[in-house]
């Protein structure tokens, strides 16, 4: 049977984290559809043009090295404005979406524009300064040499793009369930998450 879970949110506020566990405990498949957007995004910083590589995305471009880097969110948020970019993706999310079994979905318009009829839809926030924090610690984790601040800059910057942008903004959806994880360590966050979604499957 399909159920879509719809998990959006800003940058490093825990999307991908919560959705991950939210999969397991349901036992549903997960789509991290910030990829899409990073492997075209990637694509574009290799001189490729962003619709056509839009056009033509392959599974193993989701594999690509590097698309975590900043350097490729920033250029993600970028081709993420495109709407022709947009376009070329909604289908291949939509037809996840109803796979037999369940999927998390998790981006940025989810339960606005891809899956408006998703069965449980959460926004998962968390202030700059946190959300910063959390990147940056992620950043050095991996090897990456970068400031706190120069971090903070770039999420704002990212923020803004994705918030003002005319095509699928970065929003909540009217009936999502808004999850601050500001105070919240992810252990918390994810029983909360898990929690909504367990309501919203009792409806
Ligand atoms: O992991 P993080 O939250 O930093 O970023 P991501 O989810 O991988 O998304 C990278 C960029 O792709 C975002 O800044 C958005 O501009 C774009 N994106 C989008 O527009 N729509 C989505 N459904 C997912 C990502």
């Amino acid at each position: 049977m399909a159920f879509t879970i719809a998990i959006d949110g800003p940058a490093a506020a825990g999307k991908g984290t919560i959705s991950q566990a939210v999969a397991r405990h349901f036992g549903f498949g997960h789509l991290d559809t910030g990829l899409l957007y990073r492997a075209v995004g990637r694509q574009m910083l290799d001189g490729v043009e962003p619709v056509a590589a839009a056009r033509g995305l392959m599974a193993e471009d989701l594999e690509a090295e590097g698309l975590r880097s900043p350097e490729v969110a920033q250029a993600a948020s970028k081709v993420a404005a495109i709407p022709e970019v947009r376009a070329a993706l909604v289908d291949f999310q939509r037809a996840y979406a109803r796979r037999a079994g369940g999927a998390v979905l998790d981006g940025r318009d989810i339960g606005t524009v891809i899956c408006p009829e998703a069965e449980a839809k959460l926004f998962v926030t968390a202030s700059p300064e946190v959300r910063a924090r959390r990147r940056y610690e992620e950043l050095l984790g991996k090897g990456i040499e970068t400031e706190y601040e120069t971090v903070l800059e770039e999420t704002r910057e990212r923020d803004h793009r994705d918030a003002t942008r005319a095509d699928a903004p970065l929003r909540p959806a009217e009936d999502a369930v808004v999850l601050d994880t500001s105070a919240l360590d992810i252990e918390a966050a994810v029983a909360h998450a898990i929690a909504a979604v367990g309501r919203a499957r009792a409806d």
